[in-house]
């Protein structure tokens, strides 16, 4: 079985393919490479001995996408993370990431239309929650209005995808990630953003790096226990396997709707202060950090209740907080190195 991997050179693209290649799918990746490289493949190779397929091109580019179909139209289902993901760009360039992250959508799901081909996995984000009024958040609780136009897309993207089931043969699945943070065991493949990171994790590693000279923390006046901001932090390989769980349900004939959602954390709250001190305990090395004031757009806390995905998709986020921050190390000094 053959899987479509948009977006497959990214952070949690890559780890994705990895963990699908080990389970046995074959892996054919779009990328237009507008923030990874093309060597990932490599790597991905190193990993699993196995070198998926990859072309580079832009599937907002309908000719292109549409060519490209029609040269794989056996392929078994489609797992679509290509998009833009910056927060803070977002607000500065609205139609960049409305036409980005939608059109690739639509020109997909087109095509998997044509095609016949019945199987989305969708790459969702816990922004759609926002400041959820109840904690931990159940994939139940009420969406609110985007902060951003990143976010916003996220929730247009499933209510487009929710039309379009309604209408068609297709089956998705949409997964909403809390915040994926960390790398694979190897070394070999991580998160790497383009300038200066805006997440957390990046932050801290090019810190300790000395590529940075000193981390923000954003605001230490939230009402929670030590005053800055929590968060579900989840190992990306952790996130990985569940998009191979989610392949699986849907060709196995075991959803229980054509559009099912599921939160992907691992049901833990840490503060930006924990997980600096984490990172502190499982490298030894001080981060350089100084309270700063809040960051806008930011929430104050949210943990995601895992529970439907620990027993629908029969998955569980296992790797700690201590693994997540001792990977994300190990891959910063490898691709340094
Ligand atoms: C953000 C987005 C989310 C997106 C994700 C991936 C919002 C509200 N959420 O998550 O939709 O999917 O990025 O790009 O924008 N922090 C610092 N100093 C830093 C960086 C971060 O203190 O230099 C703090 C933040 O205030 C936050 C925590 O670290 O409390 C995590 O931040 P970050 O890694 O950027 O993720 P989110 O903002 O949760």
């Amino acid at each position: 079985m053959k899987i479509l991997v948009t977006g497959g050179t990214g952070y949690i693209g890559s780890h994705t393919v990895v963990e699908l290649q080990n389970a046995g799918f074959d892996v054919v990746i779009v990328d237009a490479l507008f923030n990874s490289q093309k060597e990932v493949v490599d790597h991905i190779a190193a990993i699993t001995g196995k070198v998926p397929e990859f072309e580079a091109f832009d599937l907002t580019d309908n000719k292109k996408t549409a060519d490209f179909f029609k040269r794989h139209s056996d392929l078994t289902g489609v797992i679509h993370f290509a998009a833009h993901k910056a927060v803070g760009e977002s607000v500065q360039h609205p139609i960049k990431y409305y036409r980005n992250n939608l059109v690739s959508l639509m020109n997909i799901l087109e095509e998997m239309n044509t095609h016949g081909i019945q199987h989305l996995v969708f790459s969702s984000s816990c922004t759609v929650y926002g400041q959820a009024d109840r904690l931990p958040v159940s994939e139940s609780a009420p969406i609110k209005k985007a902060e951003s136009p990143y976010g916003n897309t996220k929730q247009i993207a499933e209510e487009i995808i929710t039309d379009t089931v309604h209408v068609s043969k297709l089956n998705a699945i949409a997964l909403r990630y809390f915040n994926p943070i960390g790398a694979h065991e190897s070394g070999l493949i991580g998160e790497l953003p383009n300038g200066v990171p805006d997440n957390l994790l990046p932050y801290i590693t090019q810190t300790a790096y000395g590529i940075r000279e000193q981390l923000k923390v954003f605001g230490d006046d939230y009402n929670t226990p030590d005053g800055t901001p929590i968060r579900d932090y989840i190992h990306v390989v952790d996130l990985a396997k569940a998009h191979v769980k989610a392949i699986q349900r849907m060709v196995q004939g075991q959803m229980k709707q054509a559009f099912e959602v599921f939160n992907l954390g691992t049901g833990n709250g840490y503060s930006v202060l924990e997980v600096i001190k984490a990172f502190e305990k499982a490298t030894g090395i001080k981060i350089n950090y100084k309270i700063v004031g809040r960051r806008e757009g930011d929430i104050e806390q949210i943990w995601a209740d895992p529970s439907y995905s620990n027993r629908e998709l029969g998955w569980k986020a296992e790797r700690s907080l201590d693994e997540m921050v001792a990977s994300a190390w190990k891959w910063e000094q490898h691709y340094r190195q």
